[in-house]
């Protein structure tokens, strides 16, 4: 299976895709190839020199990476999502697209422990209308890019899921359960994702207050 990571050259994405590529086809999108070309470049050379074995890696631009990946993560930053998934709308058709952005107020010039919801109330169900030809499933909100790409160690977080196609939610449990210390949870709808997303603000309010590289989330009471 090849998993598309579109913005998969900055922070969050390329954290995914070191930790993706263990087990996945992984290929990293951007407005530019060659700058695909060379974060795939990259993440070849991060996991070769640690001895980690790997799938392929390769580098896109965007629209070719949309086309290929049968899994489609969007890791750019939320004000920039509605025009990139317009703008690639028909190579998403029939793909899971996997919504792993967070409305920080940031994106306005205000605080990243602040939100500004859209109107839909979430990232993902914003998606989900402007691409009502694919099957959105939201998940990573909670995983700091940092702990991502510290590839040495387990992750140490519980990745909550919510989606409307059970299909495409099982299939995106069964990748982010390929990642050692993650722990897929099936929240339900996709309109779950609106909490979901709201916690990324309080973790990065944490970090902050304990000065922590990233903290994430464990849910108990769970049997696996
Ligand atoms: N960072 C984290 O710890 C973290 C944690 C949880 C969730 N997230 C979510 O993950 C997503 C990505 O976060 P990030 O920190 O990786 O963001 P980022 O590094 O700031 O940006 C990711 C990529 O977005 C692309 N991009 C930038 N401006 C763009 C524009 N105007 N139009 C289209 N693409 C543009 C760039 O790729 P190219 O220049 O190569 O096209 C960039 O490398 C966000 O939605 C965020 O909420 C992040």
């Amino acid at each position: 299976m090849k998993i598309a990571i579109i913005g998969g050259t900055g922070d969050q994405g390329f954290g995914l895709a070191l930790r993706l590529a263990k087990n996945y086809q992984v290929i990293i999108g951007s407005r530019r190839r060659e700058k695909a070309q060379e974060s795939a470049g990259r993440i070849r050379e991060i996991l070769s020199s640690k001895g980690i074995p790997y799938r392929d890696v390769i580098g896109m631009e965007n629209r070719e990476a949309s086309r290929e990946g049968d899994i489609v993560i969007l890791s750019i930053p939320f004000q920039y999502t509605l025009p990139t998934i317009i703008d690639l709308r028909e190579e998403l058709k029939g793909k899971v697209v996997v919504s792993i952005g967070v409305p920080l107020a940031s994106a306005v010039g205000d605080k990243p422990t602040r939100v500004v919801l859209p109107p839909q109330g979430s990232v993902a169900q914003m998606v989900q209308e402007y691409l009502k030809d694919s099957k959105v499933v939201s998940a990573f909100h909670n995983v700091s890019a940092k702990v991502l790409e510290s590839i040495e160690e387990p992750v140490d977080c519980d990745i909550l899921v919510c989606g409307d196609d059970e299909e495409s939610k099982r299939k995106v449990i069964e990748v982010i359960n390929s990642i050692e210390g993650c722990r897929g949870i099936d929240c339900g709808d996709l309109e779950m994702s609106r909490y979901v997303e709201q916690i990324t603000p309080l973790l990065i309010s944490l970090n902050i207050k304990y000065k922590l590289k990233g903290s994430g989330i464990r849910i108990t009471g769970l049997r696996r």
